[in-house]
């Protein structure tokens, strides 16, 4: 199989893991005898340094014109807390999910045996968690008319759905449901906003072309309550693009860290890959960070894009060798890993690519 893939590896720690990811890609195409074309873009504070637009144009354009999109993270402390800040690089983040159509986010919440040790959750409570989110991304709060009053002191977001976006997302959420579990539940607060009583009888039309699908749904408040309650309960979860937000972060506990989660954003075209972890400016440029979400971002873009699954799975196996062996990078390690056995990005990496 021939592919382009576009390396964007934005900023911080983005840098370091898709670096890893990229040489995964390469090793996959040895040895299975695919060959897969690479080019790079900038995003994010990288881009705005170099250009003062954190989406280029000449990224935009490279991103439609390829076949799948790996992608590291965005992000600077220097805007977090400047309020005032005109240009910032999530803006980049937006757009490109709006002007690509990514409106479905997969983000998979499976905790390998080897780290239960590592989330701060029971064991017992983890044991067999797999979980499979679908946050929809290019509505809601984030793309809603949004305004300071003239007075400086008052300030609003709207949270906004239309019947298709919610549509859209339910049915590729049904659609994992029935080759999984067959149990679906939708994450609301119909109890108080009009924009959630929508999206709850959009999923209620749509399960009835899902006979088998078991659906619950669950108010917003509780759903995170019941996450780290019984999180072995969950199957497939789709939700709003706040919600989903928040609740992917949390689950990530499941899973041990969050620099064990990778994410896919797909829709209308060309798909996105990427950790679900954030651009770690306190650790950038220490080699400490955890490339793991990235090779498993590679393994989703392999399934996903370009439907190779035996590809993705050896991915993943590597991982969970890696894992066995008992290598593990700072964040996954715990009181018992030996000293010897905590290795830095690169060296995690290395290990990865033996074991593929
Ligand atoms: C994510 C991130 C982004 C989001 C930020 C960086 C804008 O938290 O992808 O989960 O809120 O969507
Ligand atoms: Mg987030």
């Amino acid at each position: 199989m021939k592919k382009n893939i576009l390396i964007v590896p934005g900023d911080g720690i983005g840098q370091e893991v898709t670096v890893v990811g990229q040489k995964v890609l390469e090793k996959i195409a040895a040895r299975f005898g695919h060959e897969f074309i690479f080019d790079h873009a900038l995003m994010g504070h990288a881009a705005i340094e170099a250009t003062g637009n954190p989406l280029p144009d000449e990224t935009l354009a490279k991103m439609r014109a390829t076949d799948a999109i790996l992608f590291g993270a965005v992000g600077h402390p220097k805007y977090d807390n400047d309020p005032h800040a005109k240009v910032r690089p999530e803006q980049g983040l937006l757009r490109m999910r709006k002007e690509l159509g990514l409106y479905a986010n997969l983000r998979p919440i499976k905790l390998f045996d080897e780290l239960l040790g590592a989330s701060s959750i029971k064991p017992e409570i983890l044991k067999g968690a797999d979980i499979l989110f679908f946050r929809e991304l290019t509505g809601d709060v984030y793309f809603g008319k949004r305004e300071r009053l003239d007075d400086g002191n008052t300030a609003y977001d709207t949270m906004i759905y239309s019947r298709y976006e919610v549509e859209r997302i339910a049915r590729k959420a049904f659609d994992a449901a029935m080759t999984r579990g067959k149990k679906l539940m939708s994450v609301d607060k119909a109890n108080v906003l009009e924009s959630s009583r929508l999206w709850r009888e959009v999923v209620q039309d749509i399960a009835k072309e899902y006979p088998e699908v078991t659906v619950s749904h669950q108010f917003v408040d509780s759903a995170a309550m019941l996450l780290i309650k019984n999180p072995r309960d969950f199957d497939v979860v789709v939700t709003g693009n706040l919600f989903g937000d928040i609740l992917t972060d949390e689950a990530s506990q499941i899973a041990g860290s969050m620099g064990m989660l990778a994410s896919a954003s797909v829709g209308d075209s060309v798909g996105v890959y990427e950790p679900i972890h954030g651009s770690g400016h306190d650790i950038t440029g220490m080699g400490v960070a955890n490339p793991m979400a990235s090779v498993l971002s590679v393994a989703l873009l392999l399934e996903i894009s370009f439907g190779l699954k035996t590809e993705a799975e050896a991915v993943i196996e590597a991982v969970d060798k890696v894992l066995k062996a008992g290598y593990r990078t700072r964040d996954i390690a715990d009181a018992t890993t030996p000293a010897n056995m905590i290795l830095g990005t690169e060296a995690v990496g290395e290990k990865t690519l033996e074991f593929l």
